[in-house]
């Protein structure tokens, strides 16, 4: 694909080589994300970041992304503070803002809402979830960590084996990692969710089609077992009917670290898009894993910055100037971790 001007708005529109390229770039881009040096390549540039749906991660990532290659980023949050809230279309609403950004993210809450805001947008629209359709930049993030995680375990793409776990219907980063992963060779995926919240047919049968070998369950343990990867998920309780209904399904799939240690292979790494959901009925992914070095997820949103910077230094087709644009870092910037 070519990235400079483009909207990123599903998976789909990856092949590998594209995925390659920007794995590369978001590797350029750390001595700059952890603070050895400061650029300036986007100066003067601005971000639209429209975010009509919760977000935490995915907003201030691509914020902060923006912020560390020079730019500047406004922010509309909640159709509340929009003149959405005022009837206006998603249209009326793409041609004014793209009047005042060079480049937009967007989330909203229906399915395909961001392609249509980006058909009526004059500069590129980057999908940050649109309902529970996809999620690309989530499942580039979430490739770009499952690549490091096997490297340090000695173990290629091809051939992972990954188990994907909750609610797999209305879970947009899974859709969008189903995908991804479709342009890999000889994968074992295991979904496991309740039958109800099942993995749609139509991203099953791309896994398939590209002749990846997919299981299908309803039990933790036998799920995620053999297993490299385990990609956890929260009920997605904001797409159900109502609350009811979702706590029917909350609590299923808890893995802690004694379902961990009984069921998993001693390397098993955990990861999850998050927020992890930690309340009482949830616990999706126990707090007791947090000393657990396998636990990824803290990794997984770090690697959300770099990987966002890569896509801005694509898409406004910066990448050869980052370096010239750089200087030292005047502060204190020792971190712990
Ligand atoms: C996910 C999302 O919004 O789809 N969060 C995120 O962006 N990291 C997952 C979720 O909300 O469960």
């Amino acid at each position: 694909m070519q990235f400079a001007g483009s909207h990123i708005l599903s998976i789909s529109q990856f092949e590998r080589a594209d995925v390659e390229r920007l794995f590369a770039v978001a590797d350029a881009m750390r001595p700059y994300a952890h603070r050895e040096r400061i650029t300036r390549v986007l100066d003067g540039a601005i971000l639209g970041s429209m975010f009509f749906e919760p977000s935490t991660r995915t907003r201030i990532s691509f914020g902060s992304a923006f912020n560390l290659l020079g730019g500047e980023v406004r922010e509309t949050t909640g159709f509340e503070h929009s003149a959405i809230a005022k009837g206006e279309s998603l249209y009326d609403t793409a041609r004014v803002l793209s009047g005042y950004s060079d480049i937009i993210v967007m989330r909203h809450p229906q399915d395909e809402s961001v392609a249509e805001f980006a058909a009526a947008s004059r500069v590129p629209v980057i999908n940050g979830g649109d309902g529970a359709n996809e999620h690309p930049s989530q499942a580039l993030l979430d490739l770009y960590t499952i690549r490091y995680e096997l490297a340090a375990r000695a173990r290629d793409l091809d051939g992972l084996r990954i188990a994907m776990v909750g609610d797999l219907r209305f879970g947009r980063t899974v859709h969008s990692l189903s995908k991804l992963l479709s342009l890999f060779r000889g994968l074992r995926v295991s979904l496991v969710s309740p039958e109800a919240l099942s993995m749609p047919e139509e991203v099953v049968e791309t896994l398939r089609a590209a002749g990846h070998q997919v299981l299908q369950t309803d039990e933790l343990e036998t799920g995620i077992a053999d297993v490299d990867i385990v990609y956890s998920t929260r009920i997605q309780e904001e797409r159900f009917a109502s609350r009811e209904e979702a706590d029917l399904y909350r609590g299923r799939f808890r893995l802690n670290q004694s379902v961990y240690t009984a069921n998993c292979e001693p390397n098993t790494v955990i990861m999850h898009p998050l927020p992890r959901d930690s309340r009482e009925g949830a616990r999706e992914l126990d707090t007791d894993l947090n000393d657990n070095p396998n636990l990824a997820i803290f990794r997984q949103s770090d690697n959300g910055v770099l990987v966002r910077m890569a896509l801005f230094a694509l898409i406004l087709d910066v990448v050869d100037q980052v370096k010239g644009h750089a200087a030292p870092v005047n502060w204190y910037t020792e971190r712990r971790f």
